[in-house]
């Protein structure tokens, strides 16, 4: 097993080229499905998940010509409507293909994908709005198994929660039913407007895109013809690499990025003391003189995104003063709390509320990644601790942040991949 070894105490400087956003790619990915001629998808990022996904679809029986950022994916050739365990359980976003899958061939069945580090992570929202726009649902041996023999219908879907996988999977889904379908708090996520786009692009009528009304007219079972999609830059790798400079105390420059989808992010890191010079496709991050403390709450788009939330309480940690950081989206999102706190830092957990003192020092240490932007907090407090400091499980990494190493030490990092010896 990899793990990533970091000597802290390095200044930063240069340019960073920012990938394409994994949480866009996958729905995209999916998406796919509901055509059976070839899609064009470039700026795909080098990431587990992205080939895990890929993996999925050629197991279905499509046809994936996927190098490095680019993937050719025909799924004309489809046969099989079922996403197996081994699949799934590698990666939840695999529940992606049920809406799609349903929408195209009128059954599929799907593994549930089960619990998760961060918390429970149902799929109930996406079950029942399904059953609203007509399918038959149950779940059996651990997999939930979705019938429409009469195809799908258009339905009035009120959710519950925002929910950024289930209004994808009921965009999907409505772009193939029958009739008109709405979706009231609907996800506006970047991610989900990209999808929707991709969607529009194809003919199918869309509207209250970027909102949190979306009304889809389906084709009544159509198959869709796909416009190539180039992959919008990953904002919460980019806010990663924000956070780098900020607490290495660097002026980094990040390429290929649209600030309009980290203004939450941007916004507080001005209050802890960063300066920006923004242009359209690139930014540049100016260090605070000395780091100030933060007060957040995560909440969906464009509030401040839990994704983010890990990397700025490892900045936190370093600032000077009292930061209070409250998850509001996953129960049990804080597991970097305890390996931040073996490298030096002062933080105490109460409910869904993590109050972080700022200390002057943190000390290289052993410490585990736990889940995928937590490994990224890990590494940031490892660029400014003392000594060595060695992550290991970043099994969760490579899921996510393509390159993390690479793009560290090209900016100056002291970061190398070693194998364990055992
Ligand atoms: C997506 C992102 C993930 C991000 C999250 C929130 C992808 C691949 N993943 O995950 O990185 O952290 O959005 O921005 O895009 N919920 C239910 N029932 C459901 C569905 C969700 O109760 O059927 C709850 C969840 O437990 C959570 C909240 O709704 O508390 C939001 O989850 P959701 O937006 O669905 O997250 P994901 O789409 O899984």
């Amino acid at each position: 097993m990899d793990y990533l070894e970091i000597v802290g105490g390095k200044k930063l400087s240069g340019n960073v080229k920012i990938s394409g956003a994994k949480n866009a790619a996958l729905p995209i990915i999916a998406a796919t499905i509901l055509s059976d001629k070839e899609v064009i998808l470039t700026n795909l990022p080098n990431v587990v998940d992205i080939r895990t996904l890929l993996k999925l679809l050629t197991m279905l029986g499509g046809d994936v010509d996927h190098q490095d950022t680019v993937a050719h994916i025909n799924n004309g050739s489809i046969t099989s409507t079922k996403a197996v365990y081994e699949i799934v359980s590698q990666m939840r976003a695999s529940i992606l293909v049920l809406g799609p899958l349903l929408a195209r061939f009128g059954e599929c069945e799907v593994s549930l994908p089960g619990g998760c580090a961060i918390g429970q992570r149902p799929i109930d929202l996406h079950l029942k709005a399904l059953e609203s726009m007509g399918a038959h649902i149950e779940i059996k041996g651990g997999y939930v198994r979705a019938e429409a023999p009469n195809g799908l219908h258009g339905a009035k879907i009120i959710f519950d929660k925002i929910t950024v996988g289930g209004t994808e999977n009921i965009v999907m889904a409505a772009a193939l039913a029958k009739g008109t379908t709405t979706i009231v708090n609907a996800a506006k996520e970047p991610e989900v407007v990209q999808l929707c786009e991709m969607i529009a692009a194809a003919g199918v009528k869309i509207e209250g895109i970027g909102s949190n009304e979306l009304t889809i007219e389906g084709t009544d079972g159509k198959p869709l013809l796909f416009k190539p999609v180039n992959i919008i830059p990953d904002r919460i790798e980019a806010g990663t690499y924000l956070c780098a400079g900020a607490i290495t105390h660097s002026t980094i420059t990040l390429d290929k990025v649209n600030p309009q989808h980290l203004s939450a992010s941007i916004d507080k890191l001005e209050s802890m003391g960063c300066t920006f010079d923004l242009k359209e496709t690139s930014m540049t991050i100016y260090p605070a003189e000395k780091l100030k403390p933060v007060n957040l709450i995560t909440i969906e788009y464009p509030g401040f995104p839990t994704d983010m939330q890990a990397q700025f309480m490892a900045l936190a940690v370093m600032a000077e003063g009292e930061s209070l950081i409250e998850e509001r989206l996953f129960e049990n999102r804080f597991m970097h709390v305890s390996e931040l706190n073996r490298l030096g830092a002062d933080i105490w957990l109460k409910g869904s509320t993590a109050a972080v003192k700022g200390v002057e020092e943190l000390y290289g240490a052993d410490v585990m990644a736990t889940d995928l932007r937590a490994s990224s907090a890990l590494v940031l407090a490892a660029m400014v601790a003392e000594g060595t400091t060695r992550v290991r499980r970043i099994y969760h990494l490579d899921r996510g942040y393509d390159n993390l190493e690479g793009k560290l030490s090209a900016l100056g990092a002291n970061i190398v991949r070693k194998k364990e010896s055992h």
